[in-house]
């Protein structure tokens, strides 16, 4: 079992959008299974700085589109990607100040907000989109 399970209502509909969102969970858990094995803390600030990284990539695509696009509903839509970005950033300083660090409490933040979020606001962009007529 990963990091991450991809689940059937992280789906939106539009192929390419949930072909997208899938490679960024397998990422995920890739990066997981790669850096942090089990019983062993080696990699977790590595794994942190990555997951960080390719989730920040990710959306700086979509808010690259959404510029481009004048989307009206880009600044919520960019609000909601920086309040995830904060929260994995939050985990990465009670990590490092601390060595805290609970495997379980991120998927579960992770699960929660990707489930959340493709649903509405990339669900909502990708239409606006579609009847702009791209
Ligand atoms: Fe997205
Ligand atoms: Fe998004």
């Amino acid at each position: 079992m990963g990091f991450l399970e991809w689940r059937d209502d992280f789906r939106i509909g539009i192929p390419e959008v949930d072909h997208e969102h899938r490679q960024l969970i397998g990422l995920i858990n890739s990066l997981h299974g790669r850096l942090v094995g089990p019983g062993q803390g080696a990699g977790i600030g590595e794994f942190l700085g990555e997951l960080h990284a390719q989730i920040s990539a990710h959306f700086a695509l979509e808010e690259t589109v959404m510029r481009s696009r004048r989307y009206a509903e880009f600044a919520d839509h960019k609000q909601d990607h920086e309040r995830l970005l904060d929260e994995i950033r939050e985990i990465m300083d009670g990590y490092e100040l601390h060595g805290r660090y609970d495997a379980r409490t991120l998927s579960d933040a992770l699960d929660t907000w990707f489930g959340e979020h493709f649903r509405t606001r990339d669900a909502r962009l990708h239409a606006a989109l579609a009847t702009a007529g791209d």
